[in-house]
């Protein structure tokens, strides 16, 4: 037998357990174990029956997910886990699956053959491949029908979210909740059902409902993944194979499962959510950060400026536990932000999130204050004042006055210098950006800004940091607009030249939120509000290099005191719920403008759109990349797809742009330069991979390597 897989005999009952940590996937070696501990099972007439138990922390938390990078690319394409699946549930001697932890997808299938299965009380069960683009692939959907049946085997292989043990236990998942010691409490039960036949769960036909039932639960299904798995196309594959089985013989519907299987295996979907599944796990390699690098402990923190961001942030800390200060300027605007504060978790209470201890729990972690007095015991410090350097600088001089030696004192700025910020201070070294995104307490991205002196225990600190916190933290340089504000600049100035050249405004959000992205550029725009770029477009006019084209319409529109959802109207005018609708004023006043500017108006088609969107966000994504101010392709991934609502299943905007091809892309951008001059320069990296035929990600793999 392997060494993944041990066989142990408890006074007639024998016990399997897989060691393969730290999840139980089933690696090459597990299957191969389970299946010979089988084979000596069944020899062995002593023993009346079995049971299947994850050594550690869990059960099988599901498959090698590096394994299905190596079926496409042709390396490993085994037999899979339906042979083994069949053998445990044609062994005549009762096969008990005994959960702790999680069964995950394969892990799921494998406990579904067995012909038992108890469970901690702690345990979940889910079949969570659609969210990389799957279905299960070894009869998940068509043993969970037969097990809880067809609408909860819809939800859960649809959804893909995960089962608590008691809802496991009520549809039939599980049969029965182990309280105290899972292996003892198996043992016992496998003792119970020894003499008794043991059901093969395949034959278990009584759930799986009627041909009408079944189309009813599966249409409304469909219209659900349709709305909140927009362009999804594995939710909907996952429902097919399960109506499939309403209606075929076990083995029929296993081979239609298998051949939806592969389908998604090999789309380009469910390469991108695999893609993007091992990026998030990447993001914390920074090649000179050891992992042994010390983490200071962060047990206290302050926030300065309870505006929109440093309220926000204040939940994040008391919410993951961490006491925090919240210092406003006066008490007007205190009171202000702790009753914002207090709404978001009344709604949250509301919405039923958490209960009202909680939220109280949370609140009473925030203790406001107008002074610095209690600073000098934080660990921590993120300041969220105006967007202005003098300001910045003069609370910076202070916390450098204040705070402890040792302390991090981070800044949320989203546009200025870190490295000026930082020489306020006589501790540079000490100094981060901590860049979150509106709102601070839903977002999940954080952007590290590394200063040029910021040390690496206040990197790896602020990296465990954004772990603690829930956040995906990715490490960026100190540029401007940092990575993910730097491409957006260009991405919302090609939507608004788009409109200036005769797109429709609709026509250009429709065009991006068609290919996937959540919300459309200058819906975007009216969300965070428009004034926020026209007052810095202002400050930086003196900066605009003649003869270069810039866009208007948004600043004639703030002129027209149109600042986006906040006042109204923008883009778009709302109503008292925000809700948008067009406004013919808006295209009103454009044509105007335009025929004024003397710009030639023309049809656009939606693929025009998007490429003049996206590919301005990877040209400067490409600058960015070569100038090192993002470690790696896929950072710049993980920073669009949790920041900026970019599509997961397209894999973040440099990943889309190597399954195009750079060679198409360069060849765009640079046709794009023709028409509209040199802001559409190509990036000299995107023509250099271009030219060698490489992609963004090789590009980044030998960076990092040589690094
Ligand atoms: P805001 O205007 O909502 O809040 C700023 C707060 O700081 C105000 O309540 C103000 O009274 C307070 N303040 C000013 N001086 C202070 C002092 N000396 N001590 C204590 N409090 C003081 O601004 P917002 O939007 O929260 O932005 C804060 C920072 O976060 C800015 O640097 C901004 O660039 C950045 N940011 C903003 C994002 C957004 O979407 N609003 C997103 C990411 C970053």
């Amino acid at each position: 037998m392997t060494n993944l897989v041990q066989l142990t005999k408890d006074n007639g009952i024998a016990v399997i357990t897989i060691n393969n940590p730290p999840v139980n996937a089933l690696s090459p070696g597990v299957p191969e174990g389970i299946s010979e501990a089988l084979d000596q099972i069944a020899q062995d007439d002593t023993i009346k029956a079995t049971v299947l138990i994850g050594g550690g922390r869990t059960f099988v938390a599901g498959a090698d997910i590096k394994e299905f990078g190596k079926m496409t690319s042709g390396k490993s394409r085994g037999p899979g886990l339906l042979p083994l699946l069949l053998k445990i549930e044609d062994s005549s001697k009762p096969v008990v699956m005994a959960i702790h932890g999680t069964a995950f997808g394969g892990g799921l299938e494998l406990a579904m053959a067995g012909h038992y299965r108890v469970a901690l009380s702690s345990a979940q069960v889910g079949q969570p491949e659609v969210k990389l683009g799957l279905i299960p692939g070894a009869a998940g959907t068509q043993r969970l029908p037969r097990l809880a049946g067809v609408a909860k085997a819809v939800e859960m292989c649809a959804g893909g979210n995960p089962v608590k043990a008691d809802e496991a236990l009520k549809s039939g998942i599980v049969d029965r909740i182990i309280e105290g010691d899972l292996l003892a409490g198996a043992v016992a039960f496998a003792r119970e059902v020894a003499h008794k036949p043991a059901r093969k769960t395949r034959e278990r036909n009584e759930k799986l409902g009627n041909t009408e039932e079944n189309a009813q639960i599966c249409s409304s299904a469909r219209e659900t993944a349709a709305k909140k798995q927009r362009g999804l196309l594995a939710p909907v594959v996952a429902i097919d194979a399960v109506e499939a089985g309403t209606k075929l013989s076990f083995e029929e519907g296993c081979k239609v499962e298998q051949k939806l299987f592969i389908e998604c295996l090999f789309s380009e979907q469910s390469k991108s959510l695999i893609h993007v599944f091992f990026s998030e796990r990447d993001v914390g390699k920074i090649p000179d950060i050891p992992k042994e690098t010390p983490i200071l402990p962060i047990k206290s923190a302050a926030v300065v400026g309870a505006g929109t961001m440093g309220g926000g942030i204040a939940m994040v800390l008391a919410n993951a536990g961490i006491p925090v200060v919240l210092k406003e300027a006066d008490q007007p605007a205190l009171d202000r932000g702790l009753a914002t504060i207090r709404k978001n978790y009344a709604n949250s209470v509301q919405r039923g999130r958490f209960s009202q201890d909680v939220a109280e729990e949370r609140l009473q972690r925030i203790k406001p204050a107008l002074t610095y007095d209690d600073f000098s015991t934080m660990d921590l410090v993120i300041e969220a004042v105006f967007e202005g350097m003098a300001l910045k600088k003069e609370v910076f001089k202070e916390l450098d006055r204040v705070c402890k030696p040792g302390a991090v004192l981070a800044s949320n700025t989203s546009t200025l210098s870190i490295d000026e910020i930082a020489s306020s201070t006589s501790r540079p070294a000490s100094v981060i950006g901590t860049h979150f995104f509106s709102p601070a307490n839903v977002m999940r991205l954080l952007e590290i800004v590394r200063g040029r002196a910021t040390s690496k225990e206040v990197i790896a600190t602020c990296m465990q940091l954004s772990k603690t916190l829930g956040k995906v933290g990715v490490l960026v340089g100190n540029c401007r607009g940092f990575v993910g504000n730097r491409m957006f600049g260009p991405y919302r100035r090609e939507a608004q030249f788009l409109v200036e050249e005769g797109a429709s405004i609709e026509a250009v959000d429709r065009a991006l939120t068609d290919f996937g992205m959540a919300l459309g550029p200058l819906a975007t725009g009216d969300l965070a509000g428009l004034d926020v770029g026209w007052r810095i477009r202002k400050e930086y006019r003196h900066l605009e290099i003649p003869g270069i084209r810039q866009p208007f319409a948004e600043d004639r529109l703030c002129e027209l005191g149109r600042y986006g959802q906040k006042t109204g109207a923008g883009w778009y005018k709302y109503d008292d719920q925000r809700r948008a609708m067009p406004d013919p004023l808006v295209a009103e006043h454009i044509a105007k403008w335009v025929a004024e500017a003397g710009i030639a108006q023309r049809q656009m088609s939606a693929a025009e759109i998007v490429d003049r969107c996206l590919y301005a966000l990877v040209n400067e994504g490409a600058r960015i990349l070569e100038e090192g101010y993002a470690l790696r392709a896929s950072d710049i991934d993980i920073i669009y797809i949790n920041g900026y609502g970019f599509p997961a299943h397209r894999g973040g905007p440099m990943w889309y742009a190597d399954t195009v091809g750079l060679k198409q892309v360069y060849e765009r951008v640079s046709e794009f330069q023709r028409q509209h001059g040199e802001i559409w320069q190509p990036a000299p990296l995107l023509k250099l991979l271009a030219g060698q035929g490489k992609t963004f990600a090789e590009f980044s793999r030998d960076q990092v390597a040589t690094a």
